[in-house]
């Protein structure tokens, strides 16, 4: 193995950067290999600026830095790119343009950092000739085959923070505090943020559910004496037989954007006589510097994928499995 790439697709999450640190290290101190860096996801290999080399100097200090110093870019499908061509907008196939890009660096494995989207178009990438290995990446924790992302564990602390500190407003206020949280279609955040917080009621696009059963919960707790009700909305719930709130239509190149879920349940719960206020946390889950966790759970992703180039196992996915967790759930 002489030179690998190493790419960072979709949105970003904490622990991107943590991943090209322990890649760059191990492909140089284990291998003595070349590590090149693609900017702005597949982007890099249509770009005359899009590729860097990476080397032991280049990733100091990585660890703690969330964002990714490659840039990524939630646009970035090679089937479907967006360019302005005769003062029009258009969108083409650039994934041979790619294939070429992998070739003209003499890249012997291609790291793909990402999330659904990133990792699929990586496969297909692989079937015309790309040698590519996957990372999962994301704070929605929503990619098959692996127990965990790394990004997860830190949308979870901040999330959690955010609960406590509705806890506290929401008991001197006597109000009920909604907040939605980010995951698209996969209630994880939601959940595990709400049970880690004490929410009284955690709403998840697995479960649909129904808006007078929120109300009996906030009611319920009303007449035992407890005034304030945290609820935890992820913001693909949705209420039985009704269909997701979007902020966005989904369009050849991005896909919906969800969002107003908290706000359609916060109403909800005003208009039955609760004083009710909503927070949308946003990208402060996806921010800031990742968790002694995510630092650790990249470090081994990193590790693991380049051994795996190393071994020529192509088309694969490093992931994580807990196997302890389930025997203290069954002891
Ligand atoms: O997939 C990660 C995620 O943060 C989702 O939880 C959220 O729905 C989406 O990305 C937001 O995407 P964007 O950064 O494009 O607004």
């Amino acid at each position: 193995m002489k030179r690998i790439g190493i790419l960072t697709g979709g949105g970003d999450a904490p622990g991107l950067n943590a991943v090209i640190r322990a890649a760059v290290k191990t492909a140089i101190y284990e291998y003595g290999c070349e590590v090149i860096g693609i900017r702005d996801g597949y982007d890099g290999f249509t770009d005359d600026q899009g590729v860097i080399p990476l080397g032991i100097e280049d990733v100091r200090g990585l660890l703690p830095r969330g964002g990714t110093i490659l840039g990524a870019a939630s646009r970035g499908n090679p089937y479907a790119r967006k360019v302005i061509r005769d003062g029009k907008e258009i969108t083409i196939d650039v994934s041979e343009e790619i294939i070429k890009g992998i070739k003209r660096l003499e890249l012997d494995a291609l790291l793909v950092l990402g999330g659904d989207g990133t990792l699929h178009s990586a496969h297909e990438l692989y079937l015309k000739g790309a040698p590519v290995i996957g990372v999962p990446k994301t704070i929605d924790n929503d990619i098959g085959g692996t127990e965990t992302t790394f990004g997860f564990d830190t949308a979870v602390t901040t999330a959690t923070e955010a609960i406590d500190k509705l806890h506290t407003t929401a008991e001197a206020h006597h109000r009920v505090m909604a907040l939605e949280l980010m995951g698209r279609d996969a209630g994880f955040i939601a959940l595990h943020a709400g049970v880690a917080g004490g929410a009284d009621v955690i709403l998840i696009p697995e479960i649909p559910f129904k808006l007078e059963s929120v109300v009996a919960k906030v009611r319920q707790r009303v007449e035992r004496g407890y005034l304030f009700s945290i609820i935890a909305v992820s913001e693909g719930a949705k209420p039985v037989g009704e269909e997701q709130v979007f902020s966005r239509p989904g369009d050849e190149i991005y896909v919906p954007r969800l969002g107003g879920i908290g706000q359609v349940v916060g109403k909800y719960i005003e208009g039955q006589g609760f004083e009710t206020r909503v927070t949308v946390l946003g990208h402060l889950q996806r921010g800031g510097t990742p968790t002694p966790f995510d630092r650790w759970l990249a470090t081994r992703y990193g590790a693991a994928a380049v051994r795996l180039a190393a071994r020529g196992k192509i088309d694969r996915m490093v992931s994580a499995a807990w196997i302890c967790a389930y025997k203290i759930f069954t002891q």
